[in-house]
């Protein structure tokens, strides 16, 4: 498992909006205006909006399928928006590949990891940009810079030449943010990066996110534990069905807000209140009770019957008669 250095206290960041305050539209760092986006049968996104101030972390929550992933790709080069605009530092922005996203500063770890398990890290981080030497490429150099990234993040367990599919979960989320950071992003997006991982790997991860935040990049954040939301959020979004909700300083939220947003409509209780009385039991019913007792009794005048009488006799006439005296069967109708 990685340990970082960076000293980070956790704690609720009630009053960063003041250190962030921005004055025009041009000092967000992103700008998402008015985005829709249709798949075939669904309204993904319908004209939803978000901004971003620089060194914040914003959350975007939703119930699933409420459209957070849809947001992030349009803005990653994924998907095209079917209308709206990105603003990256006041200039309009169009990506139409990831490659294009990371190279204008925009990074992305997605909710399933997208690495190449049997090449190492290095390589899994300068993928495509190779540094080439004399000989081809220079692995001397990309191990040094690789080396670096990580010092610089304070990740020191993770070795550079080590294999992808031989890490842990989180190790390989860092190897993802590690390369966001080899890209010089100012933008990072991280789509439910705890939904897998331990308290102590949820620790790392968010040192390495406060330590991003803390030099001025500004983070989505996208995750499903509203408790952990609060606690490192500046500013949360809610999206329902592809719809804007809100977006209110994590500072005026509490867990019931966020849930009333997600859901729309207000929850007295998260939990509906139990009664405690135990269920019936089906052998316990009247029903059940007499059909028993009229089977005991049936099963009893067969005993006796059969032995009052011959037993040709009794099966063909006296089991008939008592079975139409009970209710099991019609007598035949006269002819
Ligand atoms: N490639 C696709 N093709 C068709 N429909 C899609 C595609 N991607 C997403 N959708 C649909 O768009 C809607 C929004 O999906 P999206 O993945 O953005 O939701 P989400 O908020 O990220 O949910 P989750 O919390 O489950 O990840 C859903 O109805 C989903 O089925
Ligand atoms: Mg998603």
């Amino acid at each position: 498992m990685a340990t970082i250095a960076v000293a980070c206290p956790r704690k609720r960041y009630t009053n960063r909006q003041s250190v962030c305050e921005v004055n025009s539209m041009d000092d967000y760092l992103l700008r998402i205006e008015n985005i829709s986006k249709a798949f075939p049968g669904v309204q993904a996104l319908d004209d939803v909006s978000l901004n971003l101030r620089p060194g914040t972390i914003h959350s975007l929550m939703g119930e699933n399928g409420a459209g957070k992933s849809t947001l992030m790709k349009c803005l990653f080069g994924l998907y095209s928006a079917d209308s709206g605009a990105f603003y990256l530092d006041g200039k309009k922005v169009r990506f139409k590949s990831s490659r294009q996203a990371m190279e204008n500063g925009v990074a992305m770890v997605h909710q399933e990891l997208n690495q190449v398990h049997t090449r190492n890290v290095m390589e899994n981080i300068w993928l495509g940009r190779f540094p080439i030497g004399l000989a081809g490429i220079n692995h001397h150099k990309m191990y040094k810079a690789t080396l670096e990234i990580f010092e610089d993040l304070g990740i020191t367990s993770i070795n550079p030449k080590a294999i992808i599919k031989t890490l842990s979960v989180s190790q390989r989320q860092m190897v993802e943010i590690a390369k966001a950071v080899s890209f010089k992003s100012k933008v990072l997006v991280l789509d439910e990066p705890t939904s897998s991982l331990t308290e102590v790997e949820v620790d790392h991860l968010f040192r390495i996110i406060f330590n991003l935040r803390d030099r001025g990049c500004g983070i989505i954040y996208i995750s499903h534990r509203m408790s952990e939301i609060l606690k490192i959020s500046d500013e949360v979004t809610v999206l329902r069905d592809g719809k804007l909700v809100a977006t209110s300083p994590a500072s005026e939220l509490t867990i019931d807000n966020i849930i009333s947003q997600m859901v729309g409509r207000e929850l007295s209780s998260v939990y509906p209140p139990k009664d405690n009385v135990p269920a019936r039991s089906c052998w316990r019913s009247k029903g059940c009770r007499r059909c028993i007792k009229t089977f005991m009794m049936y099963h009893l005048i067969c005993v006796a019957g059969s032995s009052l009488v011959s037993r040709d006799l009794w099966e063909r006439v006296g089991q008939k008669c008592l079975r139409i005296f009970l209710g099991w069967q019609r007598p035949n109708p006269v002819k």
